[in-house]
């Protein structure tokens, strides 16, 4: 069997971490009756530097005609602090998201053991943290109108609709379903009226899942909670801003934002990428994290339903971390490049058939 993938390596650490993936994935190759083909395509800020457009036509074809898409990181810092900037790295990833309709993003927040003492909360706070976000993505304030009144006024409108509420939340559901069957819908209905609309939809939604228990919290409670009490949490359902912020928080959570994965699904393709940024100040300098990038494989395997061959890699992942493979980012004392990680996941893969 053959499965195409279309790779967008981005920018910043985004092209070193992807190669480990790749490295990863030709060792699942060679234990499994699949053959890999990569198709390279533009993104994000080199796509701008060679093509004058942050996600070429070209890209999207690619992506379209692959099995499923595996994306670095995308954002340079010479954009950043440009407000006046019309072309932005960002756009590209957002046209990829809604061109394809990748309407649902699926951070899980995943603890490791040995990473606990270097997390940030109280290890007795970390134990059974085990939870996942479904983040809306192509709907909410990033996609409503937006602009400037005048010089003196800008805005951002936020819309969401019952079908693309509702498309997210049966993925929630499902989900929650197969884990420990405990949903939270994290809004602020106290506030906004697409919060109202997601608590009215969802509310009606879960009378198909009778199983699934059902509650709601609102985003800066939710802020608090985890941090105060993660293991609450079993899926999280939200929309896509509050989305973006809770797990920039959540990621903090299991020790290095280095270490997750995520899948953007919709109806068709799907793209797997880590959740952290480019980190342009590493770039080149063989220190980046790229597990988050192997996890994200992983997820990609689970897509082509080779469940058996994802899991030897998160296997190997962890069996890596507890013999102490690690980047600089988890341990400054005792360290591993980006590139010997790759190899030794790799390699594992190779000896744990
Ligand atoms: C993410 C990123 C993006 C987002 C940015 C780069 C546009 O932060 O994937 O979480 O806000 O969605
Ligand atoms: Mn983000």
């Amino acid at each position: 069997m053959i499965k195409k993938i279309a790779v967008l390596k981005g920018d910043g650490i985004g092209p070193e971490v992807v190669e480990q993936a790749i490295k990863v994935l030709e060792a699942v190759s060679e234990i499994s009756n699949i053959r890999f083909v990569y198709i390279d395509a533009l993104i994000g800020a080199s796509a701008i530097d060679k093509t004058g457009n942050p996600l070429p036509d070209e890209t999207i074809d690619i992506c379209n005609n692959s099995d499923a898409i595996l994306l670095g990181a995308v954002g340079h810092p010479k954009y950043d602090n440009d407000p006046n900037a019309k072309i932005r790295p960002e756009q590209g990833l957002l046209k990829i998201r809604k061109t394809l309709g990748l309407f649902a993003n699926i951070r899980p927040i995943i603890t490791y053991d040995i990473l606990n003492s270097i997390s940030p909360l109280k290890e007795e706070n970390i134990k059974n943290v085990d939870f996942v976000v479904y983040r809306e993505l192509t709907g909410g304030i990033y996609f409503g109108d937006k602009g400037r009144k005048n010089e003196n006024e800008a805005y951002d409108c936020a819309n969401y609709s019952v079908e693309e509420i509702t498309r997210i939340s049966k993925l929630a559901f499902e989900a929650a379903q197969k884990r420990a069957k405990h949903l939270t819908l994290v809004d602020k209905a106290n506030v906004l009226e697409t919060s109202r609309l997601w608590r009215e939809t969802v509310k009606k939604i879960a009378k198909k899942y009778p199983d699934v228990t059902l509650d709601f919290m609102f985003v800066d409670n939710a802020a608090m909670q985890i941090i105060l009490n993660p293991s609450f949490f079993d899926v999280i359902l939200t929309e896509n801003m509050f989305g973006d912020i809770i797990t920039d928080e959540a990621s903090v959570i299991t020790g290095s934002i280095g270490m997750l994965p995520s899948a953007s699904v919709g109806n068709k393709i799907s793209l797997f990428e880590p959740i952290h940024g480019s980190y342009p100040q590493a770039s080149g300098k063989n220190i980046a994290n790229p597990y988050g990038t192997i996890l994200s494989a992983a997820y990609l395997l689970d897509s082509f339903d080779m469940f058996e061959e994802a899991n030897k890699i998160r296997k190997a992942v962890e069996q890596a971390l507890n013999e102490g493979y690690v980047t600089i980012d988890i341990n400054k004392k005792k360290y591993y490049g980006t590139n010997e990680i790759g190899d030794y996941i790799a390699k594992s893969i190779l000896s744990l058939q």
